[in-house]
Parts: C-alpha cells; structure tokens; sequence
C-alpha cells in the first residue's frame, strides 16, 4: 500500500540532509511503529510524506497504492487518503472545529468525485463518535484545538482520524502526555480504524502504547534510514537496551 523506496530528504534549503536511503513497504491492513532517538528524523519522515513546505526530497520514491506520492500538493494527498496526526496538533483561532472539519470532509469527498455529507448526518455522526470518546460536546464548538489540554488535542486528532476515515494513517507520537485513561483511548480508536484496507504508522517513544496497539512491526529510524526491524516484542527489547546498538 505505501511503498517508500530510498527515500532521502533535507531540511534548512536543503543544507540539512535528514533522510538517506530510507526504505519502507506498509502493507494494507498492517500496522508499523517506528521507534528511534531523538533527532532521527521521525516527525521529518511523517512531514515528508505529507508534504509539508520546508522539505525537500532529494531522491527517492514514495507510492500510496502505486499513485506517486511526491507529485501531489498535499491537498491531493489528503484526498487520496493520506492523514498525519501531529506529534503537536495545530491551534486553528476562530475556526470552530465542527466547521473545520465538515470542510476537511467535504473537500476531501468532492476531491473523490463523491457527494458531500449534508450537515444533519455530519452532526449526527460527529456527536455520536464524541461521546464514544468521551469528549465534552462543548469542544466541538470550540476553535480547533485552542486552549485545549495536551490530552483533549490528542483526543481530537483520534475524533478527526475516525472522522474522515483516511486511507493511510501516520501518527507522530499521539500517546505523549497522556494519562492513562486517554492514552486507552487513543489505542482503542487506533485499533478500531485497523482494516484490511487501511495501513498504519505510529511514531512512538514508548513501548506501553505498543502493548494497546499491538504493531505488526517495529523499525529504528537511526542514521537517516531504518536501521533495523522486528516484530512487536522487538519494542520491549528496544526499550530494555536502547539504540546504542543502531547508532550511525
Ligand atoms: N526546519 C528545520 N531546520 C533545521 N533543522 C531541522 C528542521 N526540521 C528538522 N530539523 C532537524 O532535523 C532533525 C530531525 O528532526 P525530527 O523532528 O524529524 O526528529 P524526530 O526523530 O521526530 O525527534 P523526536 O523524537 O525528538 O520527536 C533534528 O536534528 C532537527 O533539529
Ligand atoms: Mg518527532
């Protein structure tokens, strides 16, 4: 489904090289994590994929369901499917999140050559999947994410992800500051989103998420490419010895 072949990209006017020679094949219905130290290039990799000013590709290819992904602008991007959850969510002032995301929806569907979903279903279907996430119904009305705690952020990238139902999703850290409560939240709306037809990223520092979200596979990002891979109890090792053993 996605197929990263070589990947390698720079920051800073392309003075920086972050990314060289990554190489990553996500299958549908499979879910990956990627592990690895600080300044690797994690957030650049989900950046990268989708699109963000300020990254250059500088060789590589990247293909979602055989469509080449670098050629597309990140609208196109989000149409096909494509969804990062940010390690820190945006604060969007004066766009209440309901009007938001029924644009996002809306503009991803006509994108699709699909009908748009008319406000009272939208409602209905926003409501209904707030409570599941025991959210304050309140926060719908509120300007996207605005003054919301770390955790009510993290919720809302949970409420937009099952909200547009995305073909592809990254997740760059969504259980950091969570407490215990949200961060089962978080996995049960990541596990509720696995399907046959959907494939996962999930950027994470901690191994306590992989043992909600249970991934398919493990990689280090170290020195620009993955540097190694596993299956899920690769994490625990991760976490019990470092990655002093995949440094560049
Ligand atoms: N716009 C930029 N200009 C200069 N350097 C940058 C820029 N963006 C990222 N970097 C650098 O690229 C490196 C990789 O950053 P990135 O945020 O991808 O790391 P990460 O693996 O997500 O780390 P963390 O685990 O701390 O979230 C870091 O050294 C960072 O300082
Ligand atoms: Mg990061």
């Amino acid at each position: 489904m996605l197929k990263i072949n070589n990947l390698s990209a720079a920051v800073d006017d392309g003075q920086k090289t972050i990314l060289e020679g990554l190489s990553l094949d996500i299958p549908a219905g499979e879910v990956h994590a990627i592990m690895g130290p600080n300044g690797a290039g994690k957030s650049t990799l989900s950046y990268v994929l989708t699109g963000r000013d300020g990254y250059d590709v500088t060789g590589g290819d990247v293909t979602l369901d055989g469509d080449n992904l670098l050629d597309m602008d990140p609208e196109e991007r989000a149409a096909k499917g494509m969804f990062l959850s940010f390690q820190y969510p945006l604060e969007i002032p004066g766009v209440p999140t309901m009007t938001f995301l029924k644009t996002a929806l809306n503009a991803q569907r006509r994108a699709r050559g699909e009908e748009e979903m008319a406000a009272p279903e939208f409602l209905k279907k926003a409501r209904a999947l707030a409570k599941e996430l025991k959210m304050k119904p309140e926060m719908l009305k509120r300007p996207l994410n605005v003054g919301f705690s770390g955790g009510e952020k993290k919720r809302m990238e949970i409420f937009q992800m099952m909200m547009l139902e995305p073909r592809f999703i990254v997740m760059d850290e969504t259980d950091s500051g969570l407490d215990v409560d949200a961060l089962r939240i978080v996995a049960d709306g990541v596990n509720k989103l696995r399907s046959p037809d959907r494939g996962m990223l999930i950027i994470t520092h901690y191994q306590r998420l992989l043992d909600y979200i249970v991934p398919d596979r493990v990689h280090v990002l170290s020195g620009g490419k993955i540097a190694a891979s596993g299956d899920a109890d690769f994490a625990k090792k991760l976490e019990a010895e470092g990655y002093d053993a995949y440094a560049a």
